[in-house]
């Protein structure tokens, strides 16, 4: 299951992407996390200190091994140079899979211990201005975009991303990767508004879209939020005194988290557990495909000097039945 959190800055994406990622180790399940926020956070909210967050590889620095391990004998993609962000898996491409060991995890992902179990974190790295532009090339967030658009998971398995909800990912398609999408608003008319500019790209997109309030305090701000956002609206989280306690380096044991937060997180993960039934892999692929070929046509082809149409194999589903190549 692929998940995203996305909302305005401060509203409390990492916070309840980590919260979401505990609350799914401590069951047991495996987990792919990553950051690919404009502010790199979520290692430091599962618990990281400074210095270990600081020593976590940035996938943006690994894009010529990711794209090389994921081309794989791709004979329509003949060189890593001409694989952009949108570059759809065809047959002899490599997929990766949330449970196993490959390359991209060995170069790009470090275990997080959460109470005793282990996580995966991924993180893009830090964010500069050439980055957050809309069509570019070495877009840190393309070596997620990529690596989604090569991922299969089944039921059970989650990868969970932390991202900002800006107009990078509106013009990838990095938007439409993902089983569900949480968009954490704060009851305020900044909050509702970056929600309904999300509802707005995601209309045409089938994209399944929940609100999770955060910071709400009391009837009014709930009233509030209902109001904008109708049937949207998931679930709330009040202040939790947990999540201070993280913030000051002091974390509880994850079991001590407050009974009406825990059960948030319940709601989430049967929220997240619903949206595998309705899958549509065919939809799936053939959106890859439609960013791919806009993004071909409003700089990748000339970036690469290359027909990047070409790269589409036309017979190709994304799904877990797809065997990887060798
Ligand atoms: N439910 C909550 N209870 C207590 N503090 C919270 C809660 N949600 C967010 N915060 C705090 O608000 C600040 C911003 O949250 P953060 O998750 O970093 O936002 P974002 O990732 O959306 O920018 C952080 O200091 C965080 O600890
Ligand atoms: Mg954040």
């Amino acid at each position: 299951m692929k998940i995203a959190f996305v909302g305005k800055g401060g509203s409390g994406k990492t916070t309840l992407s980590s919260l979401f990622i505990r609350h799914l180790a401590a069951d047991g399940a495996p987990v792919v996390a990553v950051d690919a926020d404009i502010n790199q956070h979520l290692g430091a909210a599962l618990g990281l200190d400074e210095a270990e967050a600081a020593a976590l590889p940035a996938m943006g620095a690994h894009l010529p091994l990711i794209k090389d391990y994921l081309r794989g004998t791709n004979p329509r993609i003949t060189s890593a140079d001409t694989m952009i962000k949108t570059t759809p898996p065809g047959e002899g491409s490599r997929l990766l899979r949330v449970r196993e060991d490959n390359p991209v995890y060995d170069a790009c992902a470090r275990p997080v211990e959460l109470d005793g179990r282990a996580v995966r974190l991924m993180v893009t790295g830090t964010f500069t201005d050439a980055d957050l532009g809309v069509a570019c090339y070495h877009s840190k967030t393309g070596a997620v975009e990529l690596c989604l658009n090569h991922l299969v998971d089944g039921p059970g398995e989650y990868v969970v991303v932390d991202m900002t909800a800006g107009s990078d990912s509106f013009a990838s398609g990095m938007f439409t990767r993902f089983d569900i999408t949480f968009l954490v608003a704060e009851p305020t008319r900044k909050g509702v508004s970056v929600y309904r500019q999300y509802k707005e790209y995601a209309r045409d997109f089938d994209v399944t879209l929940r609100v999770v309030g955060n910071k709400v305090q009391g009837p009014d701000d709930l009233d509030f939020l209902r109001a904008e956002v109708g049937d949207d609206l998931l679930v709330t989280v009040g202040h939790s005194d947990w999540v201070r306690a993280m913030e000051k380096g002091r974390p509880p044991r994850f079991a001590l988290l407050e009974e009406p937060n825990r059960h948030a997180l319940r709601l989430l993960r049967t929220a997240v557990d619903a949206t595998y039934q309705r899958r549509d892999r065919e939809r799936y692929t053939r959106q890859m495909v439609h960013f791919h070929l806009k993004n071909a046509r409003s700089w990748g082809n000339e970036r690469t000097g290359a027909d990047l149409a070409a790269q589409i194999d036309p017979g190709f589903v994304l799904g877990e039945n797809v065997t990887a190549s060798a």
